[in-house]
């Protein structure tokens, strides 16, 4: 066993995938991910979802509205791709400066999809429009269809959409977000330098059973679900071994504690008030820290062409205990590790 440092000091990470909503819930999620990371690729799945880049701008700037002083943080927007976006739009978007992928809903794969894609072959003249111009797709992979098992939609979205789409668009960068399975693992590590992947801290920390340890945890509910342990250890083996491709992006998914408990309980785990922490603690235990610095500050920025933050975060081997829930009213949410510690603290 190799000790575990006391503390650790990286360049300060970007979270390439992350839900921060709108109004009281940006207000209440916004600290969190700015006290962390320097950018976000901040998910448009807003109601109505963000489609065009004068959206797109709107929001960035009640984002910047939101933002408490003294801290500092650029938001990468993203547009939701429909049925409907023209390939001009693409082509604003990308002349814009602001906006940074595209995101693929399947339609009905998760919160707030109804306006996505029911068929891949329907957006081909937007994609290609995003492949001439650089601008890059960000893949909810799971399929919709109702015969095909929860647990293998993301293994059955590669066979069927993403290997296609890679085939007739192999120019056309792509990111694998949330991964969840071996799967996943394999078509990216199999890829190029156009194919890569987000992984959050939740499933790299948790296996399927932590979704009813002793009880149903709704709490532990997100989309792509938690998968078997054999896909964890896959992809935090992946991780450890420092390949590239592989980035940070929490999918920190804010739900109030009523749309979470209740008869159906939305997808979403908000991990934002501890996510590098819970990152790191998942590195230590692959004895794989000496991966996390280019996990979550060189490889995301390298694969989307951006320079990498000039400036340096220190974590220390500190346990700390997560509040019981942050905000109030209709902006209540329980965080990921709710009334229990993380062992790592950002200081
Ligand atoms: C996300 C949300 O709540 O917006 N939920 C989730 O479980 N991850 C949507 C998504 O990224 O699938
Ligand atoms: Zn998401």
């Amino acid at each position: 066993m190799t000790p575990t440092p006391l503390s650790l000091t990286l360049r300060r990470p970007d979270d390439w995938h992350v839900h921060l909503r709108d109004d009281a819930m940006l207000a209440t999620v916004l600290p969190h991910t700015a006290r962390q990371f320097a950018r976000a690729v901040v998910m448009p799945n807003l109601r109505p979802p963000i489609t065009t880049t004068a959206q797109a701008q709107a929001y960035r700037a009640r984002i910047l509205q939101a933002l408490p002083a003294g801290l500092c943080f650029e938001p990468l927007m993203t547009l939701y791709l429909t049925e409907a976006t023209p390939a001009a739009e693409i082509l604003q978007a990308k002349a814009s400066g602001i906006v940074v992928g595209v995101k693929l809903y399947p339609a009905g794969a998760t919160t707030h999809s109804d306006a996505g894609v029911t068929d891949i072959r329907r957006v081909y003249a937007t994609l290609e429009a995003m492949q001439s111009c650089g601008m890059p797709l960000l893949i909810h992979g799971e399929v919709t269809d109702p015969a095909v098992d929860i647990f293998d939609r993301e293994a059955v979205f590669i066979d069927r959409v993403l290997l296609p789409l890679r085939r007739d668009f192999p120019a056309l960068k792509m990111v694998l977000e949330h991964i969840t399975t071996e799967a996943a693992v394999q078509c990216v590590r199999d890829g190029d330098d156009y194919l890569g992947a987000t992984v959050t801290p939740q499933h790299i920390l948790l296996n399927r059973n932590a979704l009813f340890s002793g009880g149903l945890r709704v709490h532990h509910y997100c989309l792509p679900v938690l998968k078997r342990e054999r896909h964890r250890a896959a992809i935090m083996a992946v991780l450890a071994s420092g390949h590239p491709r592989f980035f940070l992006g929490t999918d920190s998914a804010p739900h109030g504690r009523h749309a979470k408990e209740s008869a159906c309980g939305c997808a979403g785990i908000f991990s934002a008030h501890a996510a590098l922490e819970l990152y790191a603690e998942a590195f230590a235990s692959a004895e794989a820290l000496a991966q996390l610095e280019a996990f979550a500050s060189l490889n995301g920025p390298r694969f989307y062409g951006l320079a990498p933050n000039e400036t340096y975060i220190t974590l220390r081997a500190q346990p700390w205990t997560v509040p019981h829930h942050y905000g109030q009213d209709e902006t209540h949410i329980i965080p990921l590790r709710a009334a229990e510690e993380v062992s790592w603290t950002l200081s």
